[in-house]
């Protein structure tokens, strides 16, 4: 559906669970407070509001965390949301540590449209220092499945300095040599995120223009998100930067979020929105949730607002 800014929201990333098996620094650092059993919404609750949701038009649905996989009953879960009538595509953010080849083939079977695996480093123990345990053979492994299965993938790595920065160019490497679209996060903000500083993305770019001659934008698109893609002759994948700041994406965003606790938030920046869970959980019919949400998208804030910090990670979704 058109917000009041003329945007054409189709997209809403779905939490599914604030818990994760890691504990990356950017993430969880200090608090990681979980949500109860009643608070997060059940996997029936979710199903009925994407169906009503693609009502609006909303027909692409990313599923994400906290660690998704972490969450009993996810991969069947997944296959429902793939069946929603009026769903055109489910996407998967993990971080692979939890699934196994076949699980792998099984959602690209299934018809998922493509996996997206966070993994920070080629090192195995820069990487255990960023998660907090020893997941890079996880996330790797995961990563190459991913490919080898067909899904479209992608690395998602968030630099941060002192810790991963060189990691720029190792991590580039794998576009070179796989159908992986490699990108690189801002590191945003957000609560828990610890005093980190990150690579700013004009650097980022910097760096690849200089290691990668005949590095150059890529005009096909990829995936419904704000990364803006690069490519260099002979690169299998592709290399993406995402901006934290206020950029044109907000101009361009698609999408909402609900969070695990069943709260759909219009903006990653501002904790506007809708308890949905509560409107659930007290009867309300479908057609008054749709009203409800229609109402609440149309008026979708027009961006990041100043000094505006981003929640827990976990809980919405990234
Ligand atoms: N800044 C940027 N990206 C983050 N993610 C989590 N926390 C942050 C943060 N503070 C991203 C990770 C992961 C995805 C689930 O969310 O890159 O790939
Ligand atoms: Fe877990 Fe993802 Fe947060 Fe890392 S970024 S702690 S993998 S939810």
């Amino acid at each position: 559906m058109i917000d009041s800014l003329g945007r054409n929201i189709n997209y809403m990333r779905v939490s599914i669970t604030d818990r994760c098996n890691l504990r990356c620094l950017y993430c969880a650092s200090g608090k990681f407070s979980m949500l109860g059993h009643d608070e997060i919404m059940r996997y029936e609750e979710i199903e009925r509001i994407v169906a009503i949701t693609s009502g609006l038009g909303i027909d692409t649905i990313r599923v994400t965390g906290g660690e998704p996989m972490a969450r009993r009953g996810a991969m069947g879960f997944i296959e429902k949301l793939v069946k929603i009538p009026g769903i055109k595509k489910v996407s998967l953010t993990t971080n692979g540590t939890l699934l196994d080849e076949a699980q792998i083939k099984h959602l690209a079977d299934i018809g998922l449209y493509s996996i997206n695996i966070s993994i920070d480093s080629l090192d195995a123990q820069i990487n255990s220092r960023i998660t907090g345990s020893d997941s890079f053979g996880g996330s790797y492994r995961a990563l190459i499945w991913a490919v080898e299965s067909g899904l479209r993938t992608k690395a998602n790595c968030v630099l941060i300095k002192g810790l991963n920065e060189a990691q720029l160019l190792p991590m580039s490497q794998l576009a070179i040599n796989y159908t992986v679209d490699v990108r690189f996060i801002e590191l945003m903000p957000a609560e828990g995120a610890g005093g980190f500083e990150g690579v700013c993305a004009s650097e980022i770019l910097k760096q690849l223009e200089g290691a990668f001659p005949g590095l150059a934008p890529d005009s096909e698109t990829r995936g419904s998100g704000p990364a803006e893609y690069y490519k260099s002759p002979g690169m299998k994948g592709s290399l993406g930067i995402i901006s934290a700041k206020w950029s044109h994406s907000c101009q361009t965003c698609n999408r909402v979020r609900l969070t695990s606790e069943g709260f759909m938030q219009l903006c990653l920046f501002q904790t506007v929105g809708i308890d949905l869970r509560k409107l659930v959980r007290k009867g309300t019919s479908d057609e008054e949730i749709s009203e409800a949400i229609a109402q609440a998208i149309f008026s979708k804030p027009r961006g990041i607002a100043p000094g505006g910090e981003v929640g827990m990670m976990s809980r919405i979704g990234g």
